[in-house]
């Protein structure tokens, strides 16, 4: 029975959303397959308070595809900075230059055509064909599993082949025929501000009179975690190289790999190298380098720490900038992508020029007494150590 195996899931829960949904997001507006897209990809893993604001600026930066094509990938990924996930920004560029290739120049309107495209995966298909041009396709993106493995009380891991395919099912079988874009709407928000990892508000859940997991008591255990494997940490070191105390040494990294095409300051896997470096490019009558206190940034499967060491060049030295670097103004900033810890790094910068920054007790490492990152959703905080 399409529409919900069990009495009403689709019914109850379009009743809620026309009461408690969110109806008015920027997205909502005006939702053309091209808007769904980006909003789609910027909500992959972000919450929607988060994205609003970056929604507006990419969309009146980028308001169609071809836009989007002819930008310079440092443009896209600079109106993405602080967002995370840089995949997303570079995928997002690379498939408006498919689309603008394909016949028509226009966004697929069919399952397999989007999918073909790079940064869309069948969740992201089926929303953006629901949500633009009401089509009915199931969806499973996070939300979905939580209010899907509580409803009917799945105590397997959804990341597994089996489990995840019974997913599939059960996602499409509770999708209506009719009203696809208020019910994927409608599902995805029940995730986001009832059916919560953390506290959900199952008083207030519109399913909670058939839902298995509150009847079973385990609503807190599900979805299941996957079985624990400890998150490696890895350790890299940074180097701020300042000159006149206002300015910031920042390269482009490589494509592939962590922050592909973002901006970061040069990086070295030890004191030594980090030096060795600086001697070759600036001479040998260099201050001590002074440490920040340390950063540690959350990637899905990895902790990264970040040392950061500043080093002020004397006023009369050469200002050597090489291909693919640039000095960045703290009081001017460029139009570069920037990772959200290296904005932080940029902020601890900022914040010691105006003695802000204060030593601890083994001088090595400071504690920031202000300076706080700009996005509330950043994920690198300071570390002590
Ligand atoms: N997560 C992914 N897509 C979403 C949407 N359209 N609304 C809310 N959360 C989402």
């Amino acid at each position: 029975m399409k529409g919900g195996t069990k009495s009403g899931f689709a019914v109850r829960l379009l009743q809620w959303y026309e009461r408690h949904g969110r109806r008015h997001l920027p997205w909502q507006v005006d939702p053309t397959p091209y808007r769904v897209w980006i909003s789609e990809v910027m909500l992959q893993q972000t919450q929607v308070d988060t994205v609003v604001p970056y929604f507006e600026r990419f969309i009146a930066r980028f308001p169609d595809v071809e836009s989007l094509a002819s930008a310079s990938l440092d443009e896209v990924l600079h109106l993405w900075s602080g967002l995370g996930y840089y995949a997303r920004a570079r995928n997002l560029h690379r498939a408006a230059g498919l689309v603008l290739r394909l016949p028509g120049g226009k966004l697929p309107d069919a399952l397999r055509g989007l999918m073909t495209l790079p940064g869309i995966g069948r969740s992201t298909a089926g929303a953006i064909l629901a949500l633009a041009h009401g089509q009915r396709h199931p969806i499973l993106d996070g939300n979905v599993k939580r209010v899907l493995a509580r409803f009917y009380c799945l105590r397997e891991w959804p990341g597994g082949a089996e489990t995840s395919a019974r997913l599939w099912q059960l996602a499409d079988d509770c999708t209506p025929t009719e009203r696809i874009a208020d019910y994927t709407q409608a599902i995805m928000d029940l995730g986001a501000t009832i059916c919560t990892r953390a506290n959900p508000a199952c008083g207030h859940c519109p399913l909670n009179a058939d839902c298995g997991a509150l009847a079973a008591g385990c609503v807190d255990d599900l979805p299941a975690r996957r079985a624990h494997t400890a998150r490696p940490l890895r350790r890299t070191h940074m180097v701020f190289v300042l000159r006149h105390g206002n300015e910031v040494l920042l390269r482009q990294r490589a494509a592939q790999g962590i922050w592909g095409g973002l901006w970061a300051p040069p990086e070295f896997p030890g004191e030594d190298a980090a030096r060795a470096w600086c001697v070759s490019m600036y001479g040998t009558a260099l201050p001590e380098p002074q440490r920040l206190p340390a950063l540690r940034h959350s990637f899905t499967h990895f902790d990264l720490d970040i040392e950061p060491w500043v080093l002020r060049l004397p006023r009369d030295s050469v200002r050597v900038e090489e291909p693919g670097s640039v000095w960045y103004m703290l009081q001017a900033p460029l139009s570069i992508g920037l990772a959200t810890p290296v904005r932080r790094l940029i902020e601890l910068c900022a914040a010691d020029d105006q003695g802000m920054i204060q030593e601890s007790a083994d001088g090595k490492n400071g504690l920031l007494r202000a300076a706080r990152p700009r996005s509330g959703r950043a994920r690198s905080r300071a570390v002590s150590g």
